[in-house]
């Protein structure tokens, strides 16, 4: 699970997109070939939607189009990521298929006219796609041209079938062993839902009410699993004819389909799509967070960033455009935090087809445009840090991250609303950004012991293995968070009884919680120490810990609220409300410097991000990115190696990658 290989082979960092050249014609292509010399393009993924082309009928291939264009890139020095066009099966295959259409949870049968309709589950698809992945390594398995290889496109899509139905209990089966060990995980002696044969068991369609979280828990592993098996049933057959690195691009943040942990070790290389959410600094938080993710799926091995816009920043119902600057320091974001290059979607904006508005590396204005001048400027940059490539980032604090807590927490009939997992996530992640603290995601189960301090803002699952790696944490030595409403649900989804959390946690942090109550929309609890609390609240018993704020109201009154507890060697905190952002960021502050953990570059202003990069012989690099409309000076200055001169501050917007002594 390495960039080595590819970075190796591109001399430095990666840069370039999408190239679909099956959209244009031979005069484009031409320009193309210039145009791309001009950016600085060293990888073009190529195929990725051309199922349509390479199999016009059932079986019968056509590689004279792709021959062409693999020979032209490689004559024209660029590598290609060579993917497998199995996120859209063409009408023909629909047709002859129906069987393999996906079908969603109410038993709509979706048809082919957008992209994605398979299911991953149909026996049909599933030897397709083997068959055309297969075709693919066979032909160009020693391509020169081709540096990697990128299966599929983001799975993400999901599926209620027949097919899906009989695959979900093939894994009940193997995950349970018999119909009474089902039927005792998923609590079935309520609501009269005690299965007699396992032929009554069905995948979460759409019901009446409350769906069985149990088993909406078990169909979302199950349904993750069964996506990896479809993404290592390709791998392998490539595998088998090329030596070169596998891939596929993961989605993230907010697709929560798959367990990315589990894909990270199935990856040769950990590769991710990330378009931000939000603009100004927001964007670059969001950024690091993407980024911070796709490093720790990795192991925090180098990574690479597959896709991003160049002038594409979603925001709820518009999509807005990037800044001036941005393109440049969004990349160097990802770079810095451990992406070996900044590749987008796509190489030219689209003439027609569904995303004919989606920016692209050469937009429809063509390249007498800022959007061409900004991705040539950093072409560019990139080819000037190619001494970083294959270097690390460190971190001292962790997040944990858990797809088995996340998928729990989207179950039906939770106390509120506004138990939000991804925004627990976010904000525990932000809090850290804009304290300048470089992050890791770590699972609950990890090896946590060389993390100075832990968050967990939103365990709501907690295996017993995992509450006793946590307790053993703390009696080590380390620093440890826990937010409410976690370990309050077993990994079958049974509550925890006696009190919350799980009984090891109880011990290491000293508290006991006797009771939820959740806060109407809008109300606000007070805390001792003057800050305020959302969402939720909780009756905490002291067991050994000491209360560092207290309610002051209503029923609570007096009672504890954020508790800190010695135990062993090291310090567990329990935090038992959601605390405005003001607050929580004056709290993790504190964390931080009782752990003694600070930032890569400390006292810049608000808004300027600054995080280290390692080489294995123990060079380094500092990135500095300031987000902020200001100059700023450094606090000392260095060479950098995007201007190859001596930086002593930052214009607004601006950039710097330190070589340090
Ligand atoms: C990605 C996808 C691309 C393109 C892009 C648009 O998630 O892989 O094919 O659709 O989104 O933002």
């Amino acid at each position: 699970m390495t960039t080595r290989r590819l970075v190796r082979r591109l001399g430095g960092l990666a840069f370039g997109g999408d190239y679909n050249p099956e959209q244009w014609d031979k005069a484009v292509w031409e320009e193309d070939d210039e145009l791309m010399r001009r950016a600085g393009v060293n990888l073009a993924t190529v195929g990725v939607f051309s199922w349509a082309l390479l199999e016009p009928t059932e079986g019968h291939f056509d590689f004279g189009w792709l021959d062409a264009h693999l020979d032209r890139l490689h004559a024209n020095g660029i590598a290609v990521d060579l993917a497998t066009p199995t996120a859209s099966p063409p009408p023909w295959f629909t047709l002859a298929h129906p069987d393999a259409l996906p079908v969603s949870s109410d038993g709509t049968k979706l048809v082919h006219g957008s992209r994605d309709t398979y299911c991953l589950a149909a026996p049909a698809y599933r030897g397709a796609a083997r068959r055309v992945a297969l075709a693919l390594a066979e032909r160009y398995g020693d391509h020169p041209a081709v540096a990697m290889w990128h299966v599929h496109n983001e799975y993400m899509t999901l599926c209620w079938c027949d097919h899906v139905a009989a695959s979900f209990r093939v894994w009940l089966h193997a995950r349970h062993g018999s119909l009474d060990a089902l039927n005792e995980a998923w609590g079935t002696a309520f609501w009269s839902q005690h299965y007699t044969s396992w032929d009554q068991v069905l995948p979460p369609r759409a019901t009446q009410w409350h769906h069985n979280p149990a088993q909406t828990l078990d169909f979302s592993r199950f349904w993750s699993d069964e996506a990896l098996a479809a993404y290592v049933d390709q791998r392998d057959a490539i595998r088998a004819h090329s030596d070169r690195p596998v891939t596929t691009n993961l989605m993230v943040p907010g697709y929560q389909n798959l367990d990315l942990w589990a894909f990270g070790r199935e990856v040769d290389v950990v590769t991710i799509d990330h378009y931000p959410i939000a603009p100004g600094v927001d964007a670059a938080a969001d950024t690091a967070f993407g980024g911070d993710r796709a490093r720790s799926f990795g192991g925090g091995r180098p990574w690479l960033l597959m896709e991003q816009g160049t002038n594409t920043v979603y925001a709820g119902d518009r999509v807005l455009a990037k800044e001036p600057g941005e393109i440049l320091r969004h990349s160097l974001g990802h770079v810095a935090h451990g992406s070996d290059g900044a590749l987008f979607f796509q190489w030219r904006q689209s003439r027609a087809g569904a995303e004919m508005w989606h920016s692209a590396m050469v937009p429809h204005a063509g390249a007498d445009s800022r959007i061409f001048r900004e991705v040539t400027a950093l072409g560019s940059a990139l080819g000037r840090l190619g001494e970083l490539a294959g270097s690390t980032v460190r971190a001292e604090v962790a997040v944990l991250h858990d797809s088995d807590s996340w998928w729990a927490m989207n179950s039906d009939g939770l106390p509120s609303a506004e138990l939000d997992y991804l925004g627990a996530l976010r904000r525990a992640h932000r809090a850290l950004w804009d304290a300048g603290v470089t992050t890791d995601f770590a699972r609950p189960d990890d090896e946590l012991s060389r993390y100075r301090l832990v968050l967990a803002p939103a365990l709501f699952l907690l295996s017993d293995a995992s509450a006793e790696n946590l307790r053993r944490y703390v009696a080590g030595g380390g620093t440890l968070l826990v937010q409410h409403f976690s370990g309050v649900v077993d990994a079958r989804l049974h509550a925890r009884l006696g009190g919350y959390p799980a009984a090891p946690l109880r011990a290491a942090l000293g508290i006991r919680v006797d009771e939820y109550r959740p806060l109407g929309r809008g109300e606000q609890v007070v805390l001792s120490d003057g800050s305020h609390g959302t969402a939720w609240s909780e009756s905490v018993r002291l067991d050994g810990a000491e209360a560092v704020a207290t309610y002051t109201g209503g029923m609570l009154a007096g009672g504890a609220a954020l508790t800190r507890h010695r135990f062993g060697d090291g310090h567990g905190w329990y935090l038992s409300t959601r605390l405005d952002d003001a607050n929580y960021a004056v709290l993790v502050d504190r964390l931080l410097a009782g752990t003694g953990v600070g930032p890569d570059l400390p006292d810049l202003p608000f808004g300027v991000e600054a995080v280290t990069r390692h080489a294995q012989d123990g060079r380094r690099w500092l990135i500095v990115l300031n987000h902020t409309a200001d100059v700023v000076p450094l606090p000392a200055p260095g060479h950098d190696l995007l201007t190859d001169a001596t930086a002593h501050e930052l214009p607004p917007g601006g950039c710097v990658v330190l070589r340090l002594p």
